[in-house]
């Protein structure tokens, strides 16, 4: 019957149809674990306070059941019909909703998720990926390297590409926008980009290298669309947005809008910690990452793991990556296991305090599948931003050839001079 504690059934196992979710539960005073989960499964999926007489035997059917608790987790199958699946405001409206407000609950944090075969279907996933990115720089052997125009607000369009251009020309990658920066009275979008775009091409010839820029069109979503059609007939590859501020159905929308085109979607995540930083409460960046990927972000700055400004666990940075750039994931206790079947990987950027000095432990830690992203490390160097950037390329060469920073930077000025600021 439709009672509250008929939202448990640990026989229960879950059918590869249903989504799952693993929730950290900590029932508020008085309340048992089992009761606050089976509320938890309630509210999220059909129920609500207290018996109702409307309920019929569909609502009975499709409701959630927690099958697995593991103090102080709790693992809830949702059947699929309980979702709109290619409708991700509607399914987190569910399973990321009113949940996180209730009072039997002192504390709520939706940890991890894993979707049904059915759902992935009804997505796209990233359009580029991980893989075709590599390609496009054909860079295989190191990670892709990138800058932060800064100041994050303040130069005019000119000086924008100006530094930009030094970035490239010093072996950087990639040049992006700051996720504040959009189209300011001082700096326009259109001129931005214009000016930007034009010493990409100069950078290129010059070097003989592969260069891009992610030109940041945050802004409600009629407007993104404009101008990722501006950056894509300037012959950009790249857009950039901020995924949080604007919301999940604009990442939908946009990668609906840029289908067919090719075109890199470079998800920043900036506001995310509202949400994710509390350890009890919330939803996971792991979390975020997953939806990202399942939509089609192609590119999603996911942490730097342990080094660097921002917070974020090695180890929980690690799991993001692997949820991100891995085709299948094993199943643990506190894990859950997704197979992404046909959805392409999504790269992990590294991005936030980062110096060249901080390199042999990220490539230590992440790997070489990473977009690793330096804005102060860069045009903070003594002696400006080209040189800044030949430090950041010269710590990268240092570690794949397996040698020492210190004894590479005897021999490679730039190097010695950012470690004598940073280390
Ligand atoms: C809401 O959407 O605000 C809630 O579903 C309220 O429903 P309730 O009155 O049954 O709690
Ligand atoms: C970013 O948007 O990732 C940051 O601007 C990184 O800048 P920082 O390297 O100066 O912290
Ligand atoms: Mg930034």
């Amino acid at each position: 019957m439709y009672d509250t504690m008929n939202f448990i059934d640990k026989n229960y196992e879950p059918k590869d149809s249903d989504l799952v979710c693993l929730f950290r539960i900590e029932p508020s005073e008085k309340i048992s674990l089992e009761k606050a989960a089976a509320n938890v499964a309630k509210e999220s999926s059909v129920g609500t306070w207290t018996h109702i007489g409307t309920v019929n035997e569909r609502a009975e059917r499709i409701k959630a059941r927690v099958f697995d608790i593991n103090e102080p987790y709790a693992k809830i199958a949702y059947p699929k019909e309980l979702f709109e699946l290619d409708n991700v405001p509607q399914i987190l409206s569910s399973i990321a909703g009113n949940i996180f407000g209730m009072k039997l609950l002192k504390n709520l944090r939706f940890e991890d998720v894993r979707f049904p075969p059915e759902l992935l279907e009804k997505h796209r996933g990233p359009q580029v990926g991980l893989e075709n990115i590599r390609k496009l720089f054909e860079v295989e052997k190191r990670p892709l390297l990138g800058t932060i125009v800064k100041p994050k607000l303040g130069l005019g369009s000119k000086s924008h590409a100006e530094v930009a251009y030094r970035a490239w020309k010093g072996g950087l990658d990639i040049v992006k926008d700051d996720e504040n920066l959009s189209s300011m009275a001082f700096n326009t979008f259109e001129r931005r980009v214009d000016e930007t775009m034009h010493l990409k091409e100069k950078a290129e010839k010059e070097t003989g290298e592969h260069k891009e820029y992610m030109g940041n069109i945050t802004a409600p979503v009629s407007e993104m669309k404009r101008r990722a059609d501006y950056l894509i007939g300037k012959g950009s590859n790249y857009v950039m947005i901020d995924i949080v501020t604007t919301g999940w159905s604009a990442l939908q929308d946009m990668r609906e809008y840029l289908e067919g085109k090719d075109i890199v979607i470079h998800c920043h995540r900036a506001g995310h910690a509202a949400f994710t930083r509390n350890k009890k409460h919330g939803m996971s960046m792991l979390t975020v990452a997953k939806f990202t990927r399942l939509i089609g972000g192609d590119q999603l700055h996911i942490g730097t793991a342990g080094v660097g400004k921002m917070e974020g666990d090695e180890d929980k940075v690690l799991r993001i990556q692997e949820a991100v750039e891995s085709r299948s994931e094993n199943e643990g206790e506190i894990k859950l296991a997704q197979n992404w079947k046909d959805i392409k990987k999504t790269a992990a950027v590294a991005s936030g305090g980062l110096h060249p000095g901080d390199i042999p432990k990220l490539i230590g830690r992440m790997g070489k599948n990473i977009v690793a992203q330096f804005g102060g490390g860069c045009h903070g160097h003594p002696d400006g931003t080209e040189p800044g950037a030949r430090a950041i390329r010269q710590a990268c060469d240092a570690v794949l050839e397996g040698q020492d920073l210190e004894k590479y930077a005897e021999k490679n000025t730039e190097l010695k001079d950012a470690l004598n600021k940073w280390c």
